[in-house]
């Protein structure tokens, strides 16, 4: 044990206090009526910074502020930018949950609460080890800055402007992200590519209002027929997608990588049973990892129109409203899928409608090469910490700054998350397993150590 573990396991009392203090702050960031709760978790993340030794500030933007943490008293030594995100998605349906999302608490070794995984924890454990370095030897041994978004789960709209223009103060060698998940427990894991994403409503208007479907049906066109027409294009029956030109800039996976995907321990029974679903399904010729790492998708998040309430109604809508979303792979961009989707919208739509498509947001894809001093000393620490070589893998999500540190920055993005599969991120329930928080914390700790030995 390590004069860092020592510390994590002395102060572990109080640093579950801290984190739960953290998790009680509702900072739903799509909640214009949570804005004030997203200020005071920049405010409290912040002052925590400030009292483990960082130059802390607080940086507003248009939407929620950015906070960012510096250590720079390692002159000589590489500056290296941790990077996580403060907000959370909704809480609801609140009823769902078995214990108020707010209130976190413990059960079988678990912490319950919104946000414990998806990434107040996991940024939060990065803050506890760079205190024990600091509080132990008081100092680290490279210098550090935090940047925290409070805009990620609304799709960074601001960050990217932030980042382009403080690029001096931000430049790093290296940027280290802990908002992903561990491939199975006790497995850890460093993620090499992340999907982007094209997110868009598409708005289908018919007569002026709704109209009795007995004196109009059949003479007027349906709005939600003429939704479902267009959203049924989005594929084939083999599951490709079906928009003109969608696969042109899809970079294909090298066979070593499918490869390494397949040599992966999957069980595709056990995910099916995680899901609930009656079977999987996906594009033809992949598997599931290849499907949800790999491939791109379209997928419909949303469906509006109609008389939804009890009983019959014997209605023809007036309007009809999806969302739509657009999942990425390199070399894809949002533009250029947009610019697709468009086309693809206009060409199909049936006459008699008028359909329009928004764009809401947007986010780039990402790959690595996992090679370097940087990933060493990552395998090295994350080994020490769970007795296990760390496997590589994809991720289906998408985290849409970091494209952007690659491209603007210019430095390499490791990211190595300690969630598990199944910890309901975005849904009732979420939770972080307590015993990957502490290891976390201790990974990332011997991380710097590791780091600055190379
Ligand atoms: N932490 C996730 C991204 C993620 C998801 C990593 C699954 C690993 C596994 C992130 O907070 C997230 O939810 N991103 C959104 C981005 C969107 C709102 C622009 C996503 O992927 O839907
Ligand atoms: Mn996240
Ligand atoms: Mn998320």
């Amino acid at each position: 044990m390590t004069d860092l573990d020592q510390y994590l396991d002395q102060h572990d009392r109080r640093i579950h206090d801290e984190l739960f203090d953290l998790l009680r702050i509702p900072s739903v960031s799509a909640r214009s009526e949570h804005a004030a709760d997203v200020r005071r978790t920049a405010e409290w993340l912040r002052d925590s910074l400030a009292k483990i030794g960082f130059d802390a500030s607080i940086h507003p933007t248009s939407g929620h502020p950015i906070v960012l943490g510096e250590w720079r008293g390692a002159p000589g030594a590489p500056t290296i930018l941790i990077y996580g995100h403060y907000d959370v998605q909704p809480a609801e349906p609140l009823e769902l949950w078995e214990s108020p999302p707010f209130e976190p608490t413990i059960r079988n070794g678990r912490i319950y609460a919104r946000g414990a995984t998806d990434d107040k924890g996991q940024l939060f454990l990065h803050v506890k080890a760079l205190e024990a370095h600091l509080a132990v030897r008081g100092k680290l041994p490279v210098n550090v800055i935090v940047l925290a978004e409070g805009e990620e789960e609304v799709g960074s709209e601001n960050l990217e402007r932030f980042v382009e223009e403080n690029a001096k103060r931000l430049a790093a060698s290296a940027v280290v992200i802990s908002d992903s998940s561990m491939f199975a427990p006790g497995q850890p894991s460093i993620v090499s590519s992340l999907r982007g994403l094209a997110y868009f409503q598409i708005n289908v208007t018919g007569p002026t209002v709704d109209l009795h479907s007995g004196s109009y049906g059949g003479a007027v066109v349906n709005p939600a027929t003429a939704l479902a027409r267009i959203i049924a294009s989005f594929h084939d029956e083999n599951g490709h997608i079906a928009i003109p030109g969608f696969y042109d800039t899809v970079r294909d996976w090298s066979d070593s990588a499918r490869e390494a995907i397949r040599r992966l321990p999957f069980d595709e029974g056990v995910f099916q049973r995680q899901t609930g679903a009656p079977a999987l399904g996906g594009e033809k010729g992949y598997s599931t990892l290849e499907r949800i790492w790999t491939r791109p998708t379209c997928e419909v998040n949303g469906l509006l129109s109609g008389y939804t309430g009890e009983g019959a109604k014997t209605v023809l809508p007036s309007k009809a409203m999806a969302k739509v979303s657009c999942r990425l792979v390199p070399d894809q961009q949002p533009e250029e899928i947009e610019r697709l989707m468009r086309a693809h919208v206009t060409r199909v739509a049936p006459k008699g409608v008028t359909v329009t498509v928004e764009n809401l947001s947007g986010g780039r894809p990402w790959r690595a090469e996992l090679d370097g001093p940087l990933f060493d000393a990552a395998r090295r620490s994350l080994k020490a910490a769970f007795g296990r070589e760390p496997v590589i893998v994809g991720e289906g999500g998408s985290i849409p700054v970091v494209g952007d540190f690659q491209r603007i920055l210019g430095t390499p993005v490791l990211l190595m998350g300690f969630g598990l599969p199944g910890e309901n991120a975005h849904a009732p329930n979420e939770w972080i397993s307590d015993e990957n928080f502490v290891k976390g914390a201790k990974a990332v700790a011997s991380f710097w150590d590791e780091l600055a030995a190379n």
